[in-house]
């Protein structure tokens, strides 16, 4: 097969992984910067030019999509779908999980456990701030840019003081359109979460990220120097990860949730998760998603020739 990896970082590990085990599988497998591409939109006829090059004949494509570029990446991603080339990821499911506000609100619309969460307008008043921080069981509450990724555009606001003074902080950026969501603390998880990677209606590899020194940092994110170590998943922590990968309609997904008292409460759904999981679980993860990707493109070509 003709495998396309839309990334801006060759050199990025998860990448890397990927081309590897697609080589290995005997396929063609290309980066292509997506950064660098532009769409040529004429009817009837929707073409991808990397580089002043048409591309051409691919059969799918993997979509390593930074956050910074989830809009221009997405268009990109769109172009090869008008053309009906299979993707891990689709544009849609991939704009949804960027957005913390959008992804919570359908996670909860198909019944999967989160945190409480509130939004509401910006630039509230002293008074409508402390009803907020009040209507989640009062401080400490976590406050969130909807678009942050990385653990950063994530803070604990301790006490209502402080909640007022993040959320005046962040109303500036509210500005430029990025939305603001507070949430309950979720205290019993004790800076740890799950990440859960979900291929097809499958977790196949799944570790548990806790935080450093709980009392420095509340949050788990590797990049913020958490640890991963893995974890055998519940019963009932692995349904809850396949139905939030369906709620978002992502196929290919890294499900981060909470270990909490009335269950697994669910953060976010990663549309390009990264292959850290690997090190960490000694799965080899890259290689169920080419099968993946083998399984499906493969299906959906026969299901095309036969007019369906
Ligand atoms: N409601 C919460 N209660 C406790 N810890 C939280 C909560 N929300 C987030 N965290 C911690 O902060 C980290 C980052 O939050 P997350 O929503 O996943 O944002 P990001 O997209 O930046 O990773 C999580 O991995 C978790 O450790
Ligand atoms: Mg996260």
């Amino acid at each position: 097969m003709n495998i396309v990896i839309l990334s801006k970082g060759p050199g990025n590990i998860s990448t890397k992984r990927l081309v590897e085990e697609a080589r290995k599988r005997g396929h063609d497998v290309r980066i292509i910067n997506y950064t660098n591409c532009e769409a040529r939109i004429e009817q009837s006829n929707p073409v991808v030019i990397y580089e002043g090059e048409v591309i051409k004949g691919v059969d799918a494509i993997i979509p390593r999509i930074a956050s910074s570029y989830t809009r221009y990446g997405s268009a990109i991603v769109r172009q090869f779908e008008m053309q009906g080339v299979f993707t891990t990821a689709s544009s849609i499911a991939i704009v949804r999980s960027r957005d913390k506000l959008r992804a919570t609100q359908l996670l909860a619309r198909a019944g999967i456990g989160i945190p409480k969460t509130v939004f509401s307008r910006g630039r509230l008043t002293t008074e409508e701030i402390d009803r907020l921080v009040e209507e989640l069981g009062g401080p400490p509450v976590v406050i969130k840019l909807a678009r942050g990724t990385h653990g950063r555009g994530v803070v604990l606001a301790e006490t209502r003081k402080a909640a007022r003074s993040v959320l005046q902080g962040f109303y500036l950026m509210e500005e430029e359109g990025t939305n603001i969501l507070l949430q309950e603390y979720i205290e019993e998880a004790a800076g740890a979460d799950i990440r859960a990677y979900v291929v097809g209606s499958q977790v196949i590899a799944s570790m548990k990220r806790q935080s450093i020194n709980l009392e420095e940092e509340f949050r788990s994110n590797i990049h913020q120097g958490g640890e991963g170590a893995a974890v055998k998943l519940t019963d009932e922590e692995e349904k809850v990860a396949i139905k939030a990968a369906r709620a978002m309609g992502l196929n290919i997904c890294g499900v981060d949730m909470m270990r909490s008292e009335r269950g697994p409460l669910v953060l976010e759904v990663n549309s390009s998760p990264g292959s850290a999981i690997e090190d960490v679980t000694g799965r080899n993860v890259a290689e169920k998603v080419i099968e993946y990707v083998e399984h499906n493109a493969k299906a959906r070509r026969r299901k095309d020739r036969v007019g369906a």
